[in-house]
């Protein structure tokens, strides 16, 4: 049976209406309304214009220290220069009306925090937490910013031990933050209702989040241009824009 999609914005609405524990996962596609690039859209995507091999491995940082560094600022300059879209700020507008809402981010960027949600945890880390390389003492971020994305430059030292300070984020073959994952998990397996947003749900262990709720009962309600292997999990799919879509679920009652 067909199901048209205001009817399938009423279905999601209810259920979040009833939901009491709500979490919210959301990928780049949440910040592609604010202007940063996604990963994989074909033409846009970072992965598209590129090399993750190296860019986003700790062996790459190891080779070329100071591209890496580079890039990371530029995407940090990047992240600073924008602003929430509709779909953060209805994300933290979940929040202030189901005070049991977490969000569960794979984002760099503080976009979640810069719209007023208070319970945000990054899987992936953050461009804004830079860190050494050697003893994980927290570092400062610089004041300057590159303007373009092939600028060199080499990371700071280490106040404590003189060794290189990288950027704050996961790499390709590194583990996930321990707390952040469990604390995911956790949320993940209490909620009535997951709320899945601008994620291509390809990249593990993030993409067993939304799984965990799915296995013990909880809906999966998920908002998306286009469709994801989420999509058999989902109770809901709106297509859509984040910026689209969620002020219309957030708000229709
Ligand atoms: P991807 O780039 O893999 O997927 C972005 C998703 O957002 C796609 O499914 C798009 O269809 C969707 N999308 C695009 N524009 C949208 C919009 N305006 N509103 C809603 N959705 C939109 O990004 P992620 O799933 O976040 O990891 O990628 C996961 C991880 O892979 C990232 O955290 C990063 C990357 O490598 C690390 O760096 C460790
Ligand atoms: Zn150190």
């Amino acid at each position: 049976m067909h199901t048209s999609s205001s009817d399938q914005l009423r279905e999601a609405s209810a259920l979040l209406n009833a939901a009491n524990r709500v979490v919210v996962f959301t990928g780049a596609g949440i910040s592609a309304d604010s202007g940063v690039p996604t990963f994989r859209d074909a033409l846009t995507g970072l992965w598209a214009r590129f090399d993750a091999e190296r860019l986003a491995t700790p062996q790459a940082f190891a080779d070329d220290p100071a591209l890496v560094w580079g890039w990371y600022e530029w995407r940090r300059a990047l992240a600073r220069r924008v602003a929430p879209s509709p779909g953060h700020v209805a994300v933290a507008a979940l929040e202030r009306r189901t005070p049991g809402t977490v969000v569960v981010t794979q984002n760099v960027d503080d976009l979640h925090e810069q719209a007023g949600s208070s319970t945000v945890i990054h899987l992936h880390g953050s461009l804004f937490a830079p860190r050494c390389s050697a003893c994980a003492q927290p570092a400062r971020t610089a004041e300057t910013m590159p303007e373009s994305d092939g600028e060199r430059i080499p990371p700071p030292s280490c106040d404590a031990c003189g060794s290189p300070v990288r950027p704050g984020v996961v790499w390709f073959g590194e583990a996930l933050p321990s707390a952040a994952l469990e604390a995911a998990v956790e949320a993940a397996a209490n909620a009535d209702v997951l709320l899945s947003v601008g994620t291509s749900g390809l990249v593990y262990p993030a993409a067993e989040v939304p799984q965990v709720t799915a296995r013990m009962g909880g809906k999966v309600i998920q908002v998306n241009p286009a469709p994801t292997p989420l999509d058999p999990i989902a109770t809901v799919s709106l297509r859509g824009t984040a910026a689209e879509v969620l002020p219309a679920l957030i708000d229709a009652h």
